[in-house]
């Protein structure tokens, strides 16, 4: 009874516009990759990690995280693939035998907690085979419907770059959790999810943006934990200065 953290840091980083991959861009004066890999290996709830790399990067990675005295359990590196769907695969495909529990999550959450880590394992442990951390929302979110949007004729012609959406209902927030990682699975549960889902994996529109969609996909139920603000993601510059932030608060 092992649990192996698959660390996803293969993405390009594109919406945050640096020259390095995301991943490896530094946070007070650590690679966000580097960040994840501590607090994995600081819950003491992770056994092994697999990383995923962006092309060519392996080494460079490697290097980053093996080489850390703070990673205290082993790494291994793999190549990511095209989109995160795949590269969660391509670490799934070195889980060893004895990995019953795998978790999944992602170096863009630096800040995520070793307590996290720990509620999300215990939680599989306990019983419940897909467990997602998750926070309320504070927005009133509405879902649109982008294809109605040119049934309705206009007044007039809209200005060039104006997008109008309609709006199609707004779901109880009571009911909404914005989800977080890691995620955690029993290990048979997500390998049959990613089976199940694997003509989906190519394309990064059609790709699971999470490991709990592929289990949903199934039938299978999914549970939620509470999340933590500090397992926030970084896709923007903003969301880089926020982090730098807590982790001023709490290093
Ligand atoms: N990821 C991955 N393999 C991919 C794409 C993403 O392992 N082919 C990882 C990223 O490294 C990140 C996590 O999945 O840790 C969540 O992805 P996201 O926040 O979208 O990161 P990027 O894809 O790097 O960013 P962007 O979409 O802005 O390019
Ligand atoms: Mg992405």
């Amino acid at each position: 009874m092992t649990t192996l953290a698959i660390l996803t840091a293969a993405g390009s980083g594109t919406r945050l516009g640096r020259a390095l991959p995301k991943a490896l861009v530094e946070l007070g004066g650590s690679p966000l990759v580097l960040h994840a890999a501590r607090r994995l290996a600081a819950s003491g709830a992770v056994d092994r990690i697999v990383v995923t790399a962006p092309p060519g990067l392996a080494a460079a990675v490697s290097d980053v995280v093996t080489a850390d005295a703070h990673v205290t359990c082993p790494v291994r590196v793999v190549d990511g693939g095209a989109t995160r769907q795949a590269s969660v695969a391509a670490g799934l495909a070195l889980a060893a035998p004895e990995d019953d529990v795998v978790l999944v999550h992602d170096a863009a959450r630096p800040l995520a907690s070793p307590e996290l880590v720990r509620r999300v394992v215990a939680a599989v442990r306990a019983g419940h085979p897909a467990v997602v951390p998750g926070l309320p929302v504070t927005d009133t979110i509405k879902r649109v419907s982008p294809a109605l949007a040119s049934r309705a004729p206009a007044a007039r012609p809209a200005p060039p770059g104006l997008v109008v959406e309609r709006v199609v209902d707004t779901p109880d927030r009571a009911l909404l959790r914005a989800v977080q990682t890691p995620q955690g699975f029993d290990r048979a549960l997500l390998e049959r999810a990613h089976a199940a889902g694997a003509a989906r994996a190519a394309v990064e529109d059609l790709a699971a943006t999470d490991d709990a969609g592929l289990v949903e996909a199934l039938g299978e139920p999914v549970h939620v934990v509470a999340g933590e603000e500090s397992a926030m993601k970084i896709t923007t510059e903003p969301d880089l200065a926020l982090a730098r932030l807590l982790l001023e608060e709490r290093p």
